[in-house]
């Protein structure tokens, strides 16, 4: 362990770690000295800069869906549904970054922190980048690389920042640090990584059980059916309560349990009038609405309670053992939906800090209402220390190489990303995207806006049903994982250069992850063909993970229609 917490200026009082409960900061010292950061309060806020190494790379930021490498951009901390570009916006920004120079930066801010990753200062003394000869077209753009560089950041609104400083022999190890602050990784149950269904939102409690049946009956693995919307009787705001298409919740409920299925609930917090705690809520909600519905305010103990106990006694002792969270981020891409960032909210946070605490403060409320029941559940946002939180993150988004780099970067920075499959235009397309999902932490089917079944519709189901009948061969892996992510931060799903930080072949690698222990995962994108580049890390011996023969490291072209998976031995 090597993590120390650098003071500058004075901090903000609503900041992550206030919110963490397993907050578990211990300082044991870093060789990184103090002087290399220079700090000044100006009328945009509180400015930290800092040199960085010519060739340092830096990762990490949180579920960033568009960029891998992070080199030379500018990326602000903005809680955005849907993300259009690599500018940093996403449902799950994370202030934490890593290097390949064996040290990592968390930044224990709610604002939307502006981080530029690498500009030249005027003034400071310069190496010129090799290269820039006008007229040589292959010097002509070498020299854009930025030398003799600063890291800037920008905290706006703040007047001072705690940074820890964290080092480690590898990403890995720097990342894992970073989880531990917060407690480290989730217990989870073993049927969370089964597949969970969620049903077409149109469909009432007898689809829903039939197509339960028809799951059993075929012999296609699922442990959780999900239901959307549908099941409110107002879903834009919620409403909490079971709509006519529920005529008989216990029963439906039981009907579910009784064939070993767990059961999860869509929701958002926007609460609508029709709720039944609504009037008792309203006090502690902020000053903007959002669908007509109030925005509760997690951060104070009232808001928080009169959240849980409903939950708790409507849906959780009814049988309910997970939650999908949301609408929780926001969007300025879809609509501009959700409350301003200047909304004030009762504890004293503004929009601002709520937006980038509120998937994490809304977990904490429904963990409140789950109890003793351990889950894995879903969220649309979540932000930093975070990694002891069972809850996955998903998108509207649906282009699969973004949802791909999705998983390998969500490894940097304490979340949890599922890749979701939701719906498919040819055979090709549903099995791509099933073999991804089978190989990520959560097996999402997110068929909520599909009245049908697609691998019935795309004539797969076999072989569907046998990437369902892998996964299940996978849950002990993932049970063992996942136990070490809780007691050492160690994340289940790993950028190459999480492990193999010296390999500078692994620097740009953003479509491999490793996983577990000693997988490593090369999907193939839906729509690509059959073939792809592999590249398997030199310091390893790798062997097919499905036949068992020695494959020789380095970079190769594979061609197959299933998944190419390596083993580590
Ligand atoms: C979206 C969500 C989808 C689905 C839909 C239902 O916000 O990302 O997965 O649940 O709402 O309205």
């Amino acid at each position: 362990m090597s993590m120390k917490r650098f003071t500058f200026g004075t901090p903000e009082e609503f900041v992550p770690s206030k919110f963490c409960d397993g907050f578990n900061y211990v300082e044991t010292g870093v060789s990184y000295p103090e002087s290399r950061f220079s700090c000044k309060r100006t009328k945009q806020g509180f400015i930290v800069e800092f040199p960085i190494e010519d060739d340092c790379q830096i990762f990490g930021f949180g579920l960033q869906l568009k960029t891998f490498a992070h080199r030379s951009r500018k990326l602000r901390m903005d809680v955005n549904a849907d993300p259009a570009t690599g500018n940093g916006e996403s449902h799950a920004p994370v202030p934490f970054f890593v290097t390949n120079k064996g040290y990592g930066m968390y930044f224990d801010t709610a604002r939307y922190a502006e981080f530029y990753c690498g500009k030249q200062r005027n003034g400071d003394s310069l190496t010129l980048a090799e290269g820039g000869a006008a007229g040589d077209i292959n010097s002509l753009y070498a020299a854009r690389t930025e030398t003799s560089a600063i890291m800037s950041v920008r905290i706006p609104c703040a007047d001072g920042i705690d940074i820890y400083v964290i080092e480690g022999g590898s990403i890995t190890d720097i990342v894992s640090q970073y989880n531990m602050l917060s407690g480290g990784g989730p217990v989870v149950p073993e049927w969370g990584f089964g597949m969970l269904y969620r049903a077409y939102y149109k469909w009432d409690s007898e689809k829903v059980k039939s197509v339960a049946d028809y799951l059993r009956s075929s012999d296609i693995p699922c442990d959780i059916i999900g239901l959307e919307p549908g099941w409110q009787t107002h879903a834009y705001s919620c409403s909490f309560k079971w709509s006519d298409r529920y005529p008989d919740p216990d029963g439906f409920i039981a009907y579910l349990r009784e064939r070993g299925f767990h059961i999860n609930l869509w929701q958002h917090a926007f609460t609508h009038p029709e709720a039944e705690f609504h009037k008792e809520i309203a006090p502690y909600s902020g000053d903007w609405l959002v669908w007509g519905g109030l925005v509760p305010d997690f951060a104070t103990p009232e808001g928080r309670k009169i959240f849980a106990d409903y939950t708790r006694s409507y849906l959780v002792e009814r049988g309910i053992d997970g939650f999908k969270l949301d609408e929780c981020d926001s969007s300025d891409n879809t609509g501009g939906w959700s409350f301003p960032l200047i909304s004030e909210f009762p504890s004293g946070l503004d929009g601002e800090q709520y937006h980038s605490l509120f998937g994490t403060l809304y977990i904490k409320t429904v963990m409140d209402a789950l109890g003793d029941n351990i889950t894995l559940s879903q969220v649309r946002n979540i932000g930093a220390l975070a990694a002891s939180y069972p809850f996955v993150l998903y998108s509207d988004l649906y282009d699969h190489r973004d949802f791909i780099r999705g998983v390998v970067n969500s490894g940097f920075s304490g979340i949890m990303w599922a890749p979701e499959f939701r719906s498919a235009h040819s055979k090709e397309e549903c099995v791509r995207r099933m073999q991804t999902i089978v190989f990520s932490v959560q097996c999402l089917v997110n068929a909520w806006n599909y009245d049908g079944i697609p691998w019935v519709v795309h004539e797969c189901e076999a072989e569907v049903r046998e990437l369902l009948k892998l996964r299940e061969t996978l849950k002990p892996r993932l049970m063992k994982a996942f136990k070490e992510y809780h007691e050492t931060g160690r994340p289940p799903v790993r950028a190459l250069v999480m492990d193999y930080t010296d390999d500078k072949e692994t620097y740009g690698i953003d479509n491999e992850w490793l996983f577990c222990d000693d997988l490593l995962v090369a999907p193939i994108a839906a729509g690509t063909g059959d073939t792809r580049e592999v590249y398997l890390p030199v310091a390893s011996d790798w062997v097919d993970f499905f036949t068992g023969e020695p494959v020789k490291s380095g970079r190769f072209k594979v061609e197959t229609r299933g998944i190419p998976v390596y083993r580590r031995v």
